[in-house]
């Protein structure tokens, strides 16, 4: 029985020691392995690969940064957005609708390369649903139907809106919701026309 238990705890120290030397041989194979998949591309396909500091720290934590960092983690995020110059954040809802629905939202590969001053969508309805009429939402975020209705077009909810599109790290450390504006996918402009879309009474969303 105690010859049993030695050697169990033993394979269990080995078998842990080298998990984790595989564990770096794997990542770093991973990295080497993204890295090669996108050199056709334009340069910016290489650069978007390479993490900033916020997706470092999510790919060690996990996606479960721990509480004590949340703090700064958030506050380097909202550090990053920008307003636009009218200092308006809800703009255009028609605009917005088209800007929401564009599935162009960042492009790589040869067929079609993005270039920077493209004008680009944000293809929100890979992940949500919003005006009820269109079939084709995804469901990884919630559904934003009805989203003025249940919150208002209060300046409170127009800012955070504004900034959750923007950065959507700076209220949920490592969401899932690219960070549009931040990365340059959007400009602060075509963001506010968004918030309308959102929040206007008069949007098909709020309808
Ligand atoms: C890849 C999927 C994905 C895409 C694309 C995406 N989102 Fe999200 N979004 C999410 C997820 C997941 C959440 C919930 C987690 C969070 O709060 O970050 C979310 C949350 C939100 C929220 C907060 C909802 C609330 O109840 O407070 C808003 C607003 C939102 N998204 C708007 C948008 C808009 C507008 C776009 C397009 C410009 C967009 N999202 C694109 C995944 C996505």
């Amino acid at each position: 029985m105690k010859i049993k238990l030695i050697t169990v705890a033993l394979l269990t120290a080995l078998g842990t020691t080298v998990t984790v030397a595989a564990d770096n041989d794997i990542a770093a194979l991973v990295e080497q392995y993204i890295a090669s998949g996108f050199k056709q591309g334009e340069k910016q396909h290489t650069e978007r690969i390479v993490q900033d500091e916020t997706q470092k720290q999510c790919t060690t934590y996990r996606n479960k940064i721990p509480s004590e960092m949340q703090k700064a983690f958030m506050e380097r995020e909202r550090a990053t957005i920008k307003y636009p110059e009218s200092g308006k954040l809800s703009g255009n809802w028609e605009q917005g609708q088209k800007t929401f629905t564009d599935g162009f939202a960042w492009r790589v590969g040869t067929i079609m390369p993005d270039k920077p001053d493209a004008v680009r969508g944000g293809n929100c309805y890979a992940c949500h649903a919003a005006d009820p009429k269109e079939v084709a939402a995804g469901n990884i975020g919630s559904t934003l139907t009805g989203y003025g209705k249940l919150r208002g077009n209060t300046p409170e909810t127009i800012k955070y809106t504004y900034e959750k599109i923007y950065n959507s790290n700076t209220y949920m450390p490592c969401s899932s919701m690219p960070r549009l504006g931040h990365n340059g996918v959007l400009t602060p402009e075509q963001i506010a026309d968004i918030v309308a879309f959102l929040v206007d009474p008069e949007s098909p969303v709020n309808k």
